[in-house]
């Protein structure tokens, strides 16, 4: 879900619609508004689905306001429906309130506080500010009093970033945020909260970092923050270095196809970032090599596509730098820790810095004194912030929910990291320069992948994709870019394991994308294609260029083997693309899906 709130600006309106439209990647089931002036004028707005319904509502109820607040909404508690839409707001229209998180005990609370309260929505969320309505209407509390005793009430598990309105205290904003992002953004035309600072660099590029358990109240000319403790704070600013043309999707039709593209420059950036002209790594600090370097064992701990990234990046630092390395799902970590080694070292691989379930693992791995590094693409992030050391991916505002050049990005920053520790053995920032290359050769290729996945994907329900060794790996993330945009049901797999079981859901026509970019375990490789193809599948193969034989559906320019899988994924990505234009799907919102998980 994502959070925009404005005080103290000339036009409050449009000011949120155009925050949520570029936080509507962080959700997009539905969107809702509160606005009001300081004469007491207000008006409610909430819609089903785009945020682009929502400011057609908007628009034509005409108030415009000087503050407000407005929320993007993936569901958790409740279907989607308006009723279930943020802000939700007190029985008597008093208090109106965005959150984003879970309140764990929400029934129990309803059940103990606000017997024979009047509920009109499923929401965690109207409880919540039901409760801060009776604290201050009924018991008399002051806001910020009755915010923080609804606050102190929420179980230990529950994660929040709310933001609050009382209709008497017109321009203020209350904050708090835990386990949720949430950050307060200054100028001199406005104050703004945001749960993601690029949503609101139109106003202003000046933030401030809220830390769990704080409560800040915004006016339109100051901004006072309390620690848990209730005591003022004076947290840090941080100005954001983005363009704000960075999150533009200029003359692209999506910004995922955008992002693919991207892939070359962002290679270039994070070779001129790590590499200084005589070649020499830099940027990286002995402070984390030292500690690494102690470690007798790397536990790479993530989700989703960032997951993926780690499998690859586990070859690195196992064959360069020459340290055992697990990778784990974050969300299993975090309630069934293996067992460690004696000397553990964490990585943390975020997109987003955000996600719930890697901060979990993370808590837990502070708790128990390990070393972590997190390696995000959005720094000042909760990852990056409370990891002992952070490095930035540098892939650039990603705004399509499918994860394309911060999976690139991830792979790449791994392999300079274990570079640090070891030796690849070849020139690594020669190499990537040749790897940018490459990759527009690739991507400028697109009328060959459009006729791939029209072809083979036409009408189909199932696919796969299938590798051995880091072909396996990146056929897993392969898999995922097709199904979560274009709904195919697809399975990425070690080939090898195909015929142990799954092979027998080839049918006639089936499409199985073999990635074929591995010397070794090339002819095996050939081997489980041939078995598939003899029992009706559609094959693909995708192969890089020593490898390749006549029939191939394409042939991958050749870099350091290593290195392929940032090759290999390419093309899945515009399969992927092409496969859901052709279905006529929205390519950077699929369904159910958010970018950044921030709920576990
Ligand atoms: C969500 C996104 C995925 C992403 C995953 C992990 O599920 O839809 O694309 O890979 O979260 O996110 P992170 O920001 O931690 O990389």
């Amino acid at each position: 879900c994502g959070i925009v709130g404005v005080t103290g600006v000339e036009q409050a309106l449009p000011c949120l619609l155009h925050g949520l439209q570029k936080l509507e990647y962080r959700g997009y089931d539905s969107a809702g508004v509160y606005l009001m002036d300081n004469a007491g004028n207000d008006a409610y707005i909430r819609e089903k689905g785009r945020v682009a319904k929502l400011a057609e509502k908007a628009k034509a109820n005409g108030f415009i306001g000087t503050s407000g607040i407005a929320h993007t909404r993936w569901a958790t508690h409740g279907n989607v429906t308006i009723e279930n839409a943020h802000p939700q707001k007190s029985a008597d229209d008093r208090f109106y309130l965005v959150h984003n998180g879970v309140i764990e005990n929400y029934q129990e609370l309803k059940a103990e506080y606000l017997p024979g309260v009047h509920f009109v929505s499923e929401t965690d969320t109207e409880v919540a500010v039901q409760l801060v309505d009776k604290f201050a209407t009924e018991d008399g509390l002051s806001n910020v009093e009755a915010f923080r005793k609804m606050i102190s009430l929420l179980g230990d598990n529950s994660a929040y970033g709310f933001l609050l309105i009382d209709t008497k205290e017109p321009g203020t904003l209350f904050a708090a945020k835990k386990k949720s992002p949430l950050l307060v953004g200054v100028s001199d035309h406005g104050n703004v909260v945001t749960s993601d600072a690029a949503a609101m660099i139109d106003v202003t590029k000046e933030f401030i970092e809220l830390r769990d358990g704080d409560i800040a109240i915004i006016k339109p000319g100051s901004v006072a923050v309390y620690d848990a403790n209730e005591e003022p704070v004076d947290r840090e600013h941080f100005t954001l270095e983005i363009d704000p043309e960075d999150t533009d999707k200029g003359a692209y039709p999506y910004y995922m196809l955008k992002e693919i593209d991207e892939q070359a420059v962002v290679a270039r950036n994070i070779a001129a970032h790590y590499f200084d002209e005589e070649g020499q790594l830099q940027g990286i600090g002995c402070a984390i090599t030292d500690k690494m370097k102690e470690a007798d064992r790397l536990y790479i701990v993530a989700a989703g596509t960032s997951y993926h990234a780690g499998l690859v990046g586990k070859r690195y630092f196992e064959q360069w730098a020459q340290i055992p390395t697990e990778v784990h799902i974050a969300s299993e970590f975090a309630y069934d820790q293996p067992m460690l080694s004696a000397k553990p070292f964490f990585i943390f691989l975020s997109q987003s810095g955000e996600t719930a379930d890697s901060r979990e693992v993370l808590d837990n791995v502070k708790k128990q004194g390990f070393p972590a590094l997190t390696l995000a693409n959005v720094m000042n992030s909760t990852l990056t912030r409370e990891a002992d050391f952070a490095l930035p991916v540098l892939a650039g505002p990603e705004i399509a929910v499918a994860s394309t050049k911060a999976y690139t990005a991830q792979v790449l920053v791994q392999a300079i990291l274990a570079s640090a520790l070891g030796n690849p053995g070849f020139d690594l920032k020669a190499e990537l320069a040749k790897v940018a290359v490459e990759i527009s050769a690739i991507t400028d290729e697109k009328e060959t992948f459009k006729k791939i996945a029209e072809t083979a994907l036409k009408d189909q329900k199932s696919a796969f994709y299938i590798g051995r060794g880091l072909d396996a790996a990146v056929a897993l993330e392969a898999a995922l870019k097709l199904k979560e945009i274009s709904y195919v049901q697809t399975e990425g797999f070690a080939a090898g394991e195909l015929k142990h079981g799954t092979i027998s859901l080839i049918e006639d026509g089936t499409p199985v994308f073999a990635l074929l970019t591995q010397k070794k375990t090339a002819g095996l490789l050939r081997g489980e294609v041939a078995q598939v193809a003899a029992r009706g599948a559609n094959t693909v193969v995708i192969a890089s260029k020593s490898l390749t034989k006549d029939g191939d559906a394409f042939v991958l320019p050749e870099v350091e083997e290593l290195l392929m899988p940032i090759l290999a994924v390419i093309p899945a990505q515009l399969i992927a693309y092409y496969a859901t234009l052709d279905r006529h799907l929205d390519v950077d919102r699929p369904r159910n899906l958010a970018k950044s998980v921030t709920v576990q």
